[in-house]
């Protein structure tokens, strides 16, 4: 089975991106043939400024490289370093009806947030078929809001397969519900452009601080609260295995505890979870070249598969 998943180095990367992507992707790299790549292609959507897009696609690496990535097991790559995929996806754009595109989300959500509204922003959704299609991948494990181009994806390779004969394997997402929407410090879906997240390697004191600020109801300390209904407890319950949950829940339940006490404990459980995660990043830091050779090798491999599904798919299509 084949794994591919992406991440756009547009920002520093959250505890929503940890546990809704980059976790499940480290996770499954044992569960068979693994991709994972930097989508610096998708990132010149929003990213206009040269350094920062070099700086951001750099942390990306070794946050995922810190975080577990094991380059043995995964084919860890820039997409700029397969060019193949924008070929790839001009064939797939004779196929992609216009439509689908307008149905995206993303698009529309995108431009409402005020990026620029252009071509590459809107045909995003084949370049992400593009990247799946091209390594033959089977299982594309994405939070939520990533669905919807899986299965533009899954239309496409459809078509293409049906038009011109079999070249495309069809994958599937694969979403965790328990992560599948992580909360902000605001209660809204973390993410970088509400401005509410914690940052998985920013300054330790600086996670601690924004997780104090969480918004909470204004329960006194003696009522009874409902952890269902609270943003601190949804992240805490990330870090918590099943009995120190369902304890958790029954010290809610119980009255007494204020949210200030799960807050230092959440706060507490993030530490122990990334310290040992940020010293090893700074080791890599100071390791630029082993970063390098990492993203290399994994091009290589990656590479290698998008040429022969390209060549597959030019033949199909009368290009040979
Ligand atoms: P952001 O919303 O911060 O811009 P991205 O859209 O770049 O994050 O998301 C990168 C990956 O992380 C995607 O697979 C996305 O589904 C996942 N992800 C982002 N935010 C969350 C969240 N709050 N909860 C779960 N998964 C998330
Ligand atoms: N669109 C994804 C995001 O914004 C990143 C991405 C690009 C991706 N290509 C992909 C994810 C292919 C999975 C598979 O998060």
């Amino acid at each position: 089975m084949r794994i591919l998943s992406g991440i756009q180095p547009s920002g520093k990367l959250h505890i929503g991106n940890y546990f809704g992507m980059m976790r499940p992707a480290i996770e499954r790299q044992t569960q068979g043939e693994a991709f994972l790549f930097i989508a610096d292609y998708h990132a010149l959507t929003s990213v206009t400024d040269p350094a920062a897009l070099r700086a951001a696609s750099r942390d990306v690496a070794l946050d995922f490289l810190a975080c577990g990535i094991d380059p043995r097991r995964t084919a860890f790559y820039r997409q700029s370093d397969v060019p193949e995929v924008t070929e790839l996806t001009w064939l797939l754009s004779t196929v992609t009806p216009m439509g689908l595109l307008e149905r995206c989300h993303s698009y529309k959500d995108k431009t409402a947030r005020g990026l620029a509204s252009t071509h590459a922003l809107f045909a995003y959704p084949v370049l992400m078929a593009a990247d799946i299609l091209s390594v033959q991948a089977d299982v594309v494990p994405v939070g939520r809001d990533q669905k919807q181009h899986v299965e533009v994806t899954r239309d496409l390779a459809l078509k293409f397969n049906h038009a011109f004969g079999e070249v495309f394997r069809i994958p599937r997402a694969e979403i965790r519900d328990d992560v599948a929407v992580v909360p902000g410090i605001d209660g809204q879906k973390m993410s970088k452009s509400y401005g509410n997240t914690i940052e998985l390697f920013g300054h330790p004191a600086e996670a601690r601080r924004r997780i104090m600020r969480m918004v909470t109801d204004s329960r006194t300390l003696e009522e009874p609260k409902d952890p269902g209904a609270c943003n601190v407890y949804a992240l805490f319950r990330l870090f918590a295995d099943d009995d120190e949950r369902r304890e958790m829940e029954a010290r809610y339940a119980a009255g007494g505890l204020g949210y200030g006490t799960v807050k230092k404990e959440l706060a507490e459980r993030f530490e122990a979870a990334f310290s040992p995660m940020r010293q090893r990043r700074a080791e890599l830091e100071a390791n630029p070249d082993y970063v390098e050779e990492v993203l290399r090798d994994g091009a290589a491999r990656a590479r290698g598969e998008a040429r022969a599904t390209l060549s597959a798919a030019r033949r199909a299509i009368g290009l040979d």
